[in-house]
């Protein structure tokens, strides 16, 4: 359990009640106050309840809420027994208000504890499940309930969790066994990402290809697929591999997230990431033939009645006021050379094949707001134009979000350094392969979505935060489970809590806690307490002879990954598990490494090297061959080694060294590294150790 001085050293909202009443006969029980996220304002008080099997619940709540947190409730490990009226002073509590004194949001709820009974107040349904949520969390021991006021309510109206269904199809059970720990921890979306090249999960009826054949390929897992002919095949052929939700399914999903008070977002990629629907219906695509385009031709009118028809039936399974049209990483080349496409950038006066697709996406946003729906999509819908009442989710970073905001719309932000769960959560040699990056449950929980420039107004525009799982390295129920506990538990925290409550230490004590309970639940949560850490090299710098020595860059860097710029190789500082940690610098030009060290004397120097870093679900290789030479005076090199590499794809995330040792003096050194042949891609270095 953290320790209640943990809690209370941070936030100045919560009373010390220990110190308060010093003196009084309180409280074994303060230390056992353990809610997750961290309560906005808890007031200790004197006493405990004690729980037992008597205990009754009242609800007083429209009918429909009553219903579910009854049901809820009756289910839960209290087991309470639901009482008609308030019939004894002894129980559980639970009372729809109007109006509720420090609270503003529907989600927000008082909860009071006596040693007679708890009682639970809200604006909404959602609120008194929230207090039941902090309840239950207090209840965990089964016994007692410590007497406190807490005033609690959401940072951000927004608390999703996003699931890739398409790389790697994922049970209706899974779904549902994850909306219950969502909802313990307040998340309250759920987004599907239901439609992707890797496979198509969702029946449509009108468009019965999508799961007869898009929706299944002749290999369970993503990678060699991918890698491979990334083929689909029929239903009914036996090595037919993926799935699908049927609209029963969808409907039975929507459902059990509603009595969690979770909405269930959907995702319907356009125009890119679409191939297994231009596969599947080849005259949607520019050039009308399977197997060749990832996005729809925009120029044709039959792109869009297919859109509109797979909507509808989509906006009929889901009550959500957002619907997700995708909009990333839309590949626009074939819209370039298209006669309807170019026919459709005449007529409307588009400009480039960016101004094409927010054509498609306001248009889409017409259709959606026509059926009272709201459209949400990736960052890139800013591109070309955003539609007027779109809100963007900020993946590329936050600047999405905020470009977004200051043109007055909402964001969802979901930054992939903090809110992508599909990276190595510790030393990558410990983990099983994952897509490459390194985010760790202390970098997750480091991030505030609401930067000090925004305004006041601007504020109010954050919707709120979302913690994406990509799927293409996570074929499993167990390996999703892995990758998002507790990961989404910090995601939960930043979402809810108040900035000024949270705190690292307190939380990763907490966290600990958490995984075993998740444990103790079947489900199966990262090791945390075994955690690794950080890469050795990165925790202190390096001390060498090239140490803060100018560096000329006969081929330069790639721009993308700048890290300490023209500095970057001789500042001392080592990289750590991930290349965008800003200290691992790129080279994708085909020269790759190519760079000249002046030590400004000479030098006895007996060992040259680099360590290089691989990450190959990311296309960043080690070098083919590594020539390394020195020279007095700049003009005349001597040769000291030059090393042949066999690079491969295999394999996750690796590190290696290569160098050369020996005897020599030197006042320049060249280090060249070049791209394998086969494979190619990007070139990642950290320093160049001189010694
Ligand atoms: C994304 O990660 N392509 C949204």
């Amino acid at each position: 359990m953290a320790s209640l001085l943990s809690k209370v050293m941070f936030g100045a909202s919560f009373v010390l009640a220990g110190t308060q009443l010093a003196g009084c006969d309180s409280t074994p029980e303060e230390g056992s106050l353990d809610i997750t996220p961290i309560p906005s304002e808890v007031v200790w008080q004197k006493g405990s309840f004690r729980l037992s099997a008597s205990d009754k619940l009242y609800i007083d709540a429209p009918e429909e809420d009553r219903a579910i947190l009854g049901a809820y409730m009756q289910a839960s490990p209290l087991k309470l027994q639901l009482a008609d009226e308030k019939t004894a002073d002894q129980g559980i509590v639970l009372r729809q208000v109007k109006t509720l004194e420090g609270i503003t949001s529907p989600e927000g709820y008082v909860l009071r504890s006596n040693s007679k009974g708890v009682q639970i107040e809200a604006l909404s349904g959602a609120g008194l499940f929230y207090g039941l949520q902090s309840l239950l969390q207090m209840a965990d021991d089964g016994e007692s309930i410590p007497a406190v006021e807490i005033k609690d309510e959401p940072r951000f109206n927004y608390r999703g969790m996003m699931l890739d269904v398409s790389r790697h199809f994922f049970s209706k059970e899974f779904v549902k066994k994850q909306i219950d720990i969502l909802a313990y921890y307040k998340i309250n979306r759920l987004h599907l990402h239901l439609t992707d090249a890797a496979g198509w999960r969702i029946e449509i009826k009108k468009y019965p290809r999508l799961t007869e054949f898009a929706a299944w390929r002749p290999s369970a897992v993503w990678k060699p697929w991918w890698f491979g002919d990334r083929k689909y095949c029929e239903q009914n052929d036996p090595r037919a591999k993926g799935g699908f939700y049927t609209q029963d399914d969808i409907r039975e999903i929507v459902a059990y997230a509603a009595q969690h008070y979770i909405t269930v977002i959907p995702e319907i990629e356009m125009p890119g990431h679409s191939e297994e629907v231009t596969t599947a219906y080849p005259e949607l695509s520019c050039t009308n033939e399977p197997y060749k385009q990832g996005s729809f031709c925009v120029g044709n009118e039959k792109t869009f009645e297919f859109l509109e028809n797979v909507l509808l039936e989509v906006m009929e399974l889901f009550p959500s006021k957002y619907i997700h049209i995708g909009g990333d990483e839309a590949g626009k080349g074939a819209w370039k050379v298209c006669p309807k496409c170019q026919a459709r950038m005449k007529k409307e006066g588009l400009k480039n094949v960016e101004e094409l697709q927010s054509y498609l996406i306001k248009r889409m946003e017409r259709f959606l707001n026509e059926h009272d729906r709201n459209l949400l999509g990736w960052d890139e819908i800013l591109e070309g134009g955003l539609a007027p009442n779109a809100t963007v989710m900020s993946w590329r970073g936050t600047e999405g979000g905020l470009k977004a905001i200051h043109a007055g719309h909402h964001a969802i932000m979901t930054p992939g350094e903090f809110c992508y769960l599909d990276a190595y959560q510790d030393a990558p040699s410990s983990q099983p392969e994952a897509i490459g990056g390194y985010r760790t449950l202390e970098k997750v929980y480091s991030y505030n979505p609401i930067p000090d420039s925004l305004t006041i107004e601007e504020r109010r525009l954050m919707h709120g935060v979302q913690g994406n799982l990509w799927t293409e390295y996570v074929p499993t129920p167990e390996h999703a489970e892995y990758m998002l506990y507790p990961r989404m538990i910090a995601i939960a925290e930043v979402a809810w809590s108040k900035q000024e409550n949270r705190s690292w230490p307190d939380f990763k004590e907490r966290a600990l806690n958490i995984v075993e309970e998740l444990k103790q639940k079947g489900y199966h949560p990262f090791d945390l307490k075994n955690q690794i850490g950080d890469r050795e090299e990165s925790k202190a710098p390096i001390q060498h002879l090239a140490l803060n020595k100018k560096v000329r860059y006969v081929a330069a860097a790639w721009s993308n990954y700048p890290a300490n710029g023209e500095a970057t190789l001789t500042d001392g500082i080592r990289g750590n598990w991930t290349y965008q940690d800003k200290c691992w610098q790129a080279f994708i030009s085909k020269k790759g490494v190519d760079v000249i060290i002046d030590l400004e004397k000479e030098m006895d120097v007996k060992s040259i090297g680099a360590d290089f870093m691989q990450a190959s679900g990311a296309d960043v290789f080690m070098p083919g061959k590594i020539i390394i030479s020195v020279s007095a005076d700049d003009k005349e090199y001597t040769q000291l080694a030059e090393i042949d590499n066999k690079v491969s794809r295999d394999g996750g995330i690796a590190f290696k060294n290569f160098g050369w040792e020996g005897k020599t003096k030197a006042r320049y050194v060249h280090y060249q590294a070049l791209p394998s042949k086969e494979l190619g891609g990007v070139l990642f270095v950290d320093e160049i150790v001189v010694k």
